[in-house]
């Protein structure tokens, strides 16, 4: 399954017409490079509409009663939409279990290795966010990270869904998908670029030509 990586309300719109995307996933350094003058609110609203499925929105305060209350605020904007990104940490755990309780779901974000993913659904996180360039950026393979994460949740019959996020190539989507992520949220510029395939592009043109230049 594939999310949209974007803030982007009229990207959101286009891509979400080919019917291949599920759901929307922000966090804050997307929203500051893309709306950095806009009103969050308003922003995560227009999102909302122009998507369907859940819309991740992060948490941006650190201690465990700001981070609820700001869960309940985003909360309210699309109750039956907006799902809370939480930063991974202990109050992050305390908070995605606390959401959990009240059936608010939770995307656990920043994730860079098995154990902290298994931490984070044992927490009782809907979505475990693992950051597939993140992890290679220290040169680490994160192709077992994702691998291992998925065969303790379905041998725990945990109910998480791995979601594979930091996605900078095409070919990192196809390594997660094949690795065992349920999901791979996927920038606007990425998912663009699977459409084209040059023998594909050169196919259609003869086929188009041949058509056109037919005896008649
Ligand atoms: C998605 O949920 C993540 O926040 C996002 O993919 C992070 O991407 P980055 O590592 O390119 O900032």
């Amino acid at each position: 399954m594939f999310f949209l990586d974007s803030s982007d309300p009229r990207e959101i719109t286009d891509i979400f017409a080919w019917g291949v995307v599920a759901g929307v996933t922000t966090n804050p350094l997307i929203l500051a490079r893309e709306a950095a003058n806009v009103d969050l609110e308003e922003r995560i609203r227009a999102v909302v509409a122009a998507s369907r499925g859940p819309v991740s929105v992060e948490l941006t305060s650190e201690s465990e009663a700001e981070m609820l209350d700001e869960a309940q605020r985003y909360h309210a904007w699309a109750p039956a939409r907006i799902c809370i990104k939480v930063p991974f940490s202990e109050a992050g755990l305390r908070v995605t279990h606390a959401l959990a309780g009240k059936g608010v779901p939770t995307n656990v974000t920043c994730l860079m290795s098995f154990n902290q993913a298994y931490l984070a659904a044992l927490a009782g996180g809907t979505y475990v966010s693992i950051f597939s360039g993140r992890v290679r950026d220290m040169g680490y393979d994160v192709k077992p990270v994702i691998a291992d994460t998925r065969d303790q949740l379905d041998r725990e019959g945990l109910s998480a869904k791995i979601i594979i996020g930091s996605v900078r190539h095409f070919m990192d989507v196809n390594e997660a998908l094949s690795a065992g992520a349920h999901i791979v949220t996927v920038p606007p510029p990425i998912l663009r670029k699977m459409l084209h395939n040059p023998k594909t592009d050169e196919t259609i043109r003869e086929f188009n030509e041949a058509w056109r230049n037919r005896a008649k």
